[in-house]
């Protein structure tokens, strides 16, 4: 299979720029047809690792590897021509050093066409983000809660909610800016705390229940469509495809039951 390597209409120093100006619009892709669909209404699309849970029924992030990565991240580069395309760096494959990283986000990058990387943590992966951006690979950062450290922190929790905590995550933002990183994602922290590290941070913070305070916002695309059997608080669902996707496949078999389907008209007839 080739790899789509052109580079899209909107660039990692477009998105740099937005910092303090219109919000970014970031959603999830996982395929080429959602791709295609979401391509024309957002700057940004994320192959998330959120891919394991949504696309794959894994209980976390955690199982996700970097082939799976690959295999969804060349699908979406296949599917947009406009928005700028990222792809998650799933977990193990970027945190042991910055020479492991580098390894496998250039494979990534080759492997898929995308534009940049994301990967989660704040002073701790510093060293490494400063690493990959030096040698040309661009970096958004994942800061507040970390999906990937679910069971280190006993579940998808709401971080910042104390201001004693706040120190930390602030200087886990600073951190991923001075490496290089050209925005950062900032997950499920309250809003006093998300415009506290906007106001500080010279990139763009993306934010998924961090509020309307940052410099632009990402869903994971199956929430907001109302595809999700449960979706957090931050999810404001924009359709109900539920219940659609049910009620065609309940019209199919009824058709297909009844010899309604298929008709003369979804049918081949021999050469006159
Ligand atoms: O994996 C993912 O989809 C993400 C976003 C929701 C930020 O990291």
């Amino acid at each position: 299979m080739s790899v789509e390597t052109r580079i899209k209409a909107i660039t990692v120093p477009d998105i740099r720029a937005r910092k303090g100006g219109e919000p970014v619009v970031c959603l999830t892709a996982y395929t080429t047809p959602m791709a295609r669909i979401l391509d024309p209404h957002v700057d940004l699309l994320l192959v998330g690792d959120s891919l394991g849970m949504v696309l794959y029924g894994l209980p976390s992030t955690i199982p996700v590897k970097l082939g799976m990565m690959i295999a969804h991240g060349a699908a979406v580069v296949r599917g947009a021509s406009r928005a700028c395309v990222i792809v998650d760096m799933p977990f193990g494959s970027y945190e042991q050093s910055p020479g492991q990283a580098f390894r496998n986000a250039a494979r990534v990058m080759k492997e898929t066409g995308c534009q940049g990387i994301k990967l989660e943590g704040g002073i701790e992966m510093a060293e490494t983000v400063s690493w990959l951006t030096a040698r040309g690979i661009p970096v958004m950062g994942h800061i507040g809660l970390q999906p990937q450290s679910v069971f280190a922190l006993g579940g998808h929790k709401t971080q910042g909610r104390n201001e004693a905590d706040w120190a930390a995550i602030i200087a886990d933002g600073q951190a991923m800016a001075d490496a290089g990183a050209f925005a950062c994602v900032i997950e499920a922290v309250a809003e006093p705390l998300a415009e506290k590290i906007t106001g500080a941070i010279p990139v763009p913070t993306i934010g998924i229940g961090a509020s309307a305070t940052c410099d632009g916002q990402v869903l994971v695309t199956e929430d907001l469509l109302g595809l999700a059997a449960w979706s957090p608080r931050f999810v404001k669902r924009y359709a109900e495809l539920e219940g659609l996707i049910a009620g065609a496949a309940e019209s199919y078999a009824a058709d297909v039951t009844a010899r309604r389907f298929p008709g003369p008209e979804h049918t081949y007839a021999m050469k006159k």
